[in-house]
């Protein structure tokens, strides 16, 4: 890929379309820290992310949100973006919806501390519109980098563009809940549940989300290991 030509385009307001292949060959070609993205341990990842120029994304960022929590935890709990509270101090769910999301932990004796949260995009959309399909493809071979390293026990993929990325679908997320799904060749468990921000504004659905976490418990309490 030719780096120049792309920050021509960017600067001209011109977005590039990226086929997945061509996102997994910016992530291969990057490589200022000396190692392909599927090859980083956490710290060069880490930098990886806080550094990121491949998506105009990062152009309006305070800072890349790289993940929050327990890089060994057997929980990994995965969201859409940063919205304005996480650009501004650098966590994932530090709003009012992580404040619920928060909660939810508690209930089952756990905290962002022990779990791992991340973003399936790392920088924040404008005005919290919805992540373009170009930008999930390009930040998504983070998040796959990141369940490789943390190889969590389960994965509570929250809201619809979490889910249907990590499970390569559209399906609406309704169809996708009461199930154990599974991702990448690891086989990980994947629990699909609401957004928390769905449920500050659908509040009588929260029943619904704390089965998909029961699930979700039961799930790691049966995993060996
Ligand atoms: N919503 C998300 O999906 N992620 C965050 O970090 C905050 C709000």
């Amino acid at each position: 890929m030719d780096h120049r030509r792309d920050h021509y385009l960017e600067a001209m307001g011109i977005t590039r379309w990226v086929p997945r292949q061509a996102a997994a060959e910016s992530h291969a070609q990057i490589s200022a820290d000396g190692g392909s993205l599927p090859d980083l341990d956490w710290e060069s990842l880490r930098c990886r992310v806080l550094e990121c120029d491949l998506c105009e994304l990062h152009q309006g960022r305070t800072q890349a949100v790289f993940g929050v929590g327990n890089s060994a935890a057997d929980w990994m709990i995965v969201g859409e973006a940063p919205g304005a509270e996480e650009d501004r101090v650098g966590e994932p769910f530090v709003g009012r919806a992580g404040q619920l999301l928060d909660a939810m932990l508690d209930g089952l004796g756990l905290s962002r501390r022990s779990v791992f949260i991340a973003n399936v995009l790392k920088c924040r959309p404008p005005n919290n519109r919805d992540p373009h399909p170009e930008e999930i493809e390009q930040c998504a071979p983070y998040l796959e980098r990141q369940i490789a390293l943390v190889a969590p026990r389960v994965i509570l993929a929250v809201g619809r563009v979490a889910a249907q990325r990590l499970l390569g679908t559209n399906a609406p997320l309704g169809r996708m809940r009461g199930q154990i799904h599974h991702y990448g060749a690891d086989e990980v468990p994947v629990i699909v549940t609401y957004h928390p921000a769905y449920l500050l504004r659908r509040p009588g659905e929260k029943a619904k989300s704390w089965r998909d976490l029961l699930l979700a418990a039961q799930v790691v309490a049966s995993s060996c290991g």
